[in-house]
C-alpha cells in the first residue's frame, strides 16, 4: 500500500471511496448484522488510513466519510428513542504517558495547582452501552446508544433481565436516565457458540457481538433466554442531581437495586491509578467477563460538569486499554467443520499456547478469502492475539519462520462429511455441500424438514426421534423414512415407543406416499427454494418425472431447458443455479431417485382452475397495465391455470400488452402469436 504522502488527487479520491464504502459495510456487519469479519485492529487501520488520506486531501473529504459519522444508525424493525443528553464514547489511554496527559489537561482546563485529582477506577466490559429511563421509580424505556443521539427502543428485552430493576428502591428523582453496560460472562459465551456451531448456526464473533445481538431481537423470548446481565456505571438526563461525587452516585445506584461492579474503586489521587491498573491486569484471566482495560472517571461532578466534552468523548473520563495479548504458536492444520445447513467453515488447529492467561488451540479463520488475504498455510507459526475477544484471531504467519515446501492453503471443494460438490455462489463468500440430502453433517436438519408440517406432514417424527432412530442406523436419508416400515418391530423396542406410537408412525408414514408435487419439491429442502418457488417450479412442469429430466437438461447454459428454467416468472439466475447445483451432484440424484421409488408426488394439473380459455395456455404480460399492477395480472393468470413467462417466444399463446409495450409487442406480431390489450385480457379472464 502506499505511503498517503505519495499518492496522487486521483488515487487520493479514488482510495477514499473505496474506504467509505468497505468502512460502511464492516459497520453494517458489526453494528447491524452483530457479524464482523475482520479484527477490531483491521477495522481501525481502515480508519486510520482514511483519517491520514483527509488530512492531506482536505478538499477530497466525502459526504459520506466515515469520519463524518459517529456508530451505528438506527437498525430497521426498532422504534427509534432519543437519548435526554447524548450518550458518548470515551478517548482511549495506552500508557501511564497518555494518562499522566490526561490529567494536565484536566488541570489546564480547570485552573487547578497542587488539589488532588481523585478517580473512579472501573473495569472496562466489552458489552453494548445502553440507557435506562425512569420517571418516578419505575422503568420506563431502555435504548442501545445507536448513533449516540438515538437508539432503538429495546425497552421489552430489557426487561427481560434480571438484573435491571423495574422499580428503584427508595426515593428518586422524578426522571432520570441510568447507564450502564449489558454484557455476557466468558463462560456461558463459549458454551451458548459451541451449542450454535453444533447446530450449524452462526456463532457469535466476540461477548459484545453476543450482547447486541442478543438485546437487538424483535422478540423478547429470545433475548430472556440469553444469559445477559447488567453493571451500571453512569447517568444521563436527571430533573436533580442525585449525588456530588461519581463514587457516592455508584453507591446510590446500588442502593436502587442496580449491580456496580465491585471491582470499581475511588483512588484518592491520580498516582494511585498505575497500581489500579496493574491490579486489574493481574485479575484479568481470573475475571467471569472479558475486559479491555479500565475507565478512569473524575470523582467530583461538579468538575465533570465545568470540563464537559469535546468531540465524542468527554475531557473527565478516559478509557485506559491493556495492550493486545499476543503470542506465536504452530498452526498444526486447518480444519473443515460442516455446519447443519451445509456452510463450510474453517477452523485452525493449532499446538496449545498460552495467550494472556487462556490456553488456545482453535481459532477461526472465518471463510476462504480470509485465508487467502492472510495467507496462512498448514505448518506456518502464526501470531495469535486475544485484544478483548474471548476467540483468539489469528494476526498473520511469521513469513521467514514457514518450512520450504510450504504451499498456500487450497480450500476443499467438496464436503470433508459427504463428499459431494462443495460450491460457492457468485458473490457470496460462504461455500457449501450440495449434497443436502446425503450429507450426515445435514442429515438432521434435512430430515426435520422433510417431515415438517407444510412439507411431507409426518407425524410422530421430532427431532429427538430422528436422532434416536439416525443412531439406531436405521435413518439417514428422507427415503430411508420410508423403510422404517420394515423395522417396525426394531423401532417398537427402542426406548420410549412401544407399539402403539411405532404402528402410528407406520400409519403416518404411509399416509403421505403420494404428496402433492409443490410439497414434496419443497420438501427435498434444495437452497432458495422454500414455498412459493416449489410452487412455481410445481405449476411449470407439472409431473415429477418431467422436473427431473428439464433440470437435468439444464445443466447446461444456454441449453433450452436453462432458458425455459430461466423464463419462468419468479425464478431468478440464483435460483436457477441452485437448482442445477443440486441435480449437479449425482448423490442428490440417487437419493431422489431412491425416493422416488416410494413416493408418487401428484402432478399438478394445470387445467385445475377449470375451464377458463387461459388454461394450460403460456402467457407474457408486457408494458403496464392500467388497472392492475403487473405482479396481481401474473398472480391471476396462475391462478387460472396459465403459466406466465417472461419473454415471446414460438411456445407463448398470448400476449397481454399495456401501455408503452416494446419489442415484446412486436415480436408477437412478427411470431403470429395473439396479442390481447388490457381490456381483452380482463374480459376474457372473466373480471369484466
Ligand atoms: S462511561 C461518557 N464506564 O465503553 C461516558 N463506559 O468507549 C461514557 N464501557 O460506550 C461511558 N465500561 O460501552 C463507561 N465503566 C464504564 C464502562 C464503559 C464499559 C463502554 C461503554 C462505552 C464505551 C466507551
Amino acid at each position: 500500500m502506499k505511503p498517503p504522502a505519495t499518492l496522487s488527487e486521483a488515487e487520493a479520491a479514488a482510495e477514499l471511496a473505496r474506504l467509505a464504502a468497505e468502512i460502511i459495510r464492516h459497520d453494517r456487519l458489526y453494528h447491524t448484522q452483530d457479524a464482523p469479519e475482520i479484527t477490531d485492529a483491521d477495522y481501525d487501520a481502515l480508519i486510520r488510513r482514511n483519517r491520514e488520506i483527509e488530512a492531506l486531501f482536505p478538499d477530497l473529504v466525502r459526504a459520506d466519510s466515515p469520519s463524518r459519522r459517529v456508530g451505528a444508525a438506527v437498525a430497521e424493525g426498532f422504534t427509534k428513542a432519543r437519548h435526554g443528553v447524548p450518550m458518548l464514547s470515551l478517548d482511549n489511554a495506552f500508557g501511564p504517558e497518555d494518562f499522566a496527559e490526561f490529567c494536565r489537561r484536566i488541570r489546564r482546563f480547570l485552573g487547578l495547582g497542587e488539589e488532588r485529582l481523585a478517580f473512579v477506577g472501573e473495569p472496562k466490559i466489552d458489552g453494548l452501552s445502553i440507557n435506562l429511563l425512569y420517571e418516578e421509580g419505575r422503568f420506563l424505556r431502555g435504548a442501545t446508544r445507536g448513533d449516540g443521539m438515538e437508539g432503538e427502543d429495546v425497552t421489552a428485552n430489557l426487561k427481560t433481565l434480571a438484573s435491571l430493576p423495574l422499580r428503584l428502591k427508595g426515593a428518586a428523582p422524578g426522571r432520570i436516565e441510568i447507564r450502564g453496560e449489558v454484557f455476557v460472562e466468558k463462560a456461558a459465551f463459549l458454551a451458548f457458540n459451541e451449542a450454535e456451531v453444533a447446530a450449524g448456526r452462526r456463532s457469535f464473533a466476540n461477548p459484545r457481538n453476543f450482547a447486541a445481538g442478543s438485546l437487538r431481537q424483535l422478540d423478547h423470548r429470545i433475548t430472556a433466554q440469553r444469559p445477559l446481565k447488567l453493571f451500571a456505571y453512569a447517568m444521563g438526563a436527571a430533573t436533580e442531581a442525585p449525588a456530588a461525587t461519581h463514587w457516592e452516585w455508584l453507591e446510590r445506584l446500588q442502593a436502587w437495586g442496580f449491580a456496580v461492579n465491585p471491582l470499581s474503586e475511588r483512588l484518592a489521587d491520580e498516582h494511585a491509578a498505575a497500581a489500579f491498573q496493574a491490579g486489574i491486569a493481574a485479575r484479568r484471566a481470573d475475571l467471569a467477563y472479558d475486559i479491555d482495560g479500565v475507565v478512569y472517571k473524575l470523582d467530583r461532578l461538579d468538575w465533570q460538569a465545568r470540563l464537559g466534552f469535546v468531540g465524542r468523548a468527554p475531557r473527565w473520563a478516559i478509557a485506559w486499554k491493556f495492550p493486545a495479548e499476543q503470542a506465536t504458536t504452530k498452526l498444526l492444520r486447518i480444519e473443515i467443520q460442516v455446519g447443519r445447513t451445509g456452510a463450510l467453515t474453517p477452523r485452525a488447529v493449532m499446538e496449545p499456547v498460552n495467550v494472556g492467561g487462556v490456553v488456545v488451540q482453535h481459532a477461526t479463520l472465518h471463510n476462504e478469502d480470509e485465508i487467502a488475504r492472510k495467507d496462512v498455510r498448514e505448518g506456518d507459526t502464526v501470531v495469535l492475539q486475544r485484544a478483548g475477544d474471548v476467540i483468539p484471531q489469528i494476526v498473520a504467519a511469521v513469513p521467514e519462520a514457514r518450512p520450504a515446501d510450504s504451499r498456500p492453503y487450497s480450500f476443499p471443494v467438496t464436503c470433508p462429511a459427504c463428499g459431494s460438490h462443495a460450491v460457492r455462489p457468485e458473490g457470496e463468500v460462504v461455500r457449501r455441500c450440495t449434497g443436502g440430502l446425503i450429507c450426515p453433517a445435514q442429515a438432521v436438519e434435512r430430515l426435520r424438514h422433510f417431515v415438517a408440517r407444510n412439507t411431507m406432514d409426518i407425524d410422530g417424527l421430532g427431532e429427538e426421534r430422528i436422532l434416536q432412530l439416525q443412531a439406531a442406523g436405521l435413518l439417514q436419508t428422507p427415503a430411508d423414512i420410508f423403510r422404517l416400515p420394515e423395522h417396525a418391530p426394531v423401532i417398537a423396542a427402542l426406548e420410549g415407543w412401544g407399539e402403539t406410537s411405532a404402528a402410528n408412525l407406520m400409519r403416518a408414514i404411509g399416509a403421505r406416499v403420494a404428496p402433492p408435487l409443490d410439497r414434496f419439491i419443497f420438501a427435498l429442502g434444495i437452497r432458495r427454494i422454500g414455498e412459493a418457488n416449489a410452487k412455481l417450479l410445481a405449476r411449470h412442469y407439472h409431473a415429477l418425472e418431467t422436473w427431473r429430466e428439464r433440470m437435468l437438461a439444464a445443466r447446461i447454459i444456454g441449453s433450452e431447458a436453462r432458458e425455459e428454467l430461466g423464463s419462468i416468472q419468479g425464478i431468478g439466475p440464483t435460483i436457477a443455479t441452485e437448482l442445477v447445483d443440486f441435480f449437479d451432484e449425482p448423490r442428490n440424484l440417487a437419493a431422489l431417485d431412491d425416493l422416488s421409488r416410494y413416493v408418487t408426488p401428484v402432478p399438478v394439473s394445470l387445467a385445475e382452475a377449470g375451464d377458463s380459455p387461459f388454461a394450460g395456455k403460456v402467457l407474457v404480460f408486457t408494458g403496464s397495465l392500467e388497472t392492475m399492477t403487473r405482479q396481481e395480472a401474473e398472480a391471476r393468470a396462475e391462478a387460472l391455470g396459465a403459466k406466465v413467462t417472461k419473454s415471446v417466444s414460438k411456445k407463448t399463446d398470448f400476449v397481454v400488452v399495456g401501455a408503452d409495450a416494446g419489442s415484446k409487442a412486436a415480436k408477437a406480431a412478427e411470431l403470429g402469436v395473439i396479442v390481447l390489450s388490457e381490456a381483452e385480457w380482463r374480459l376474457k379472464a372473466g373480471f369484466g
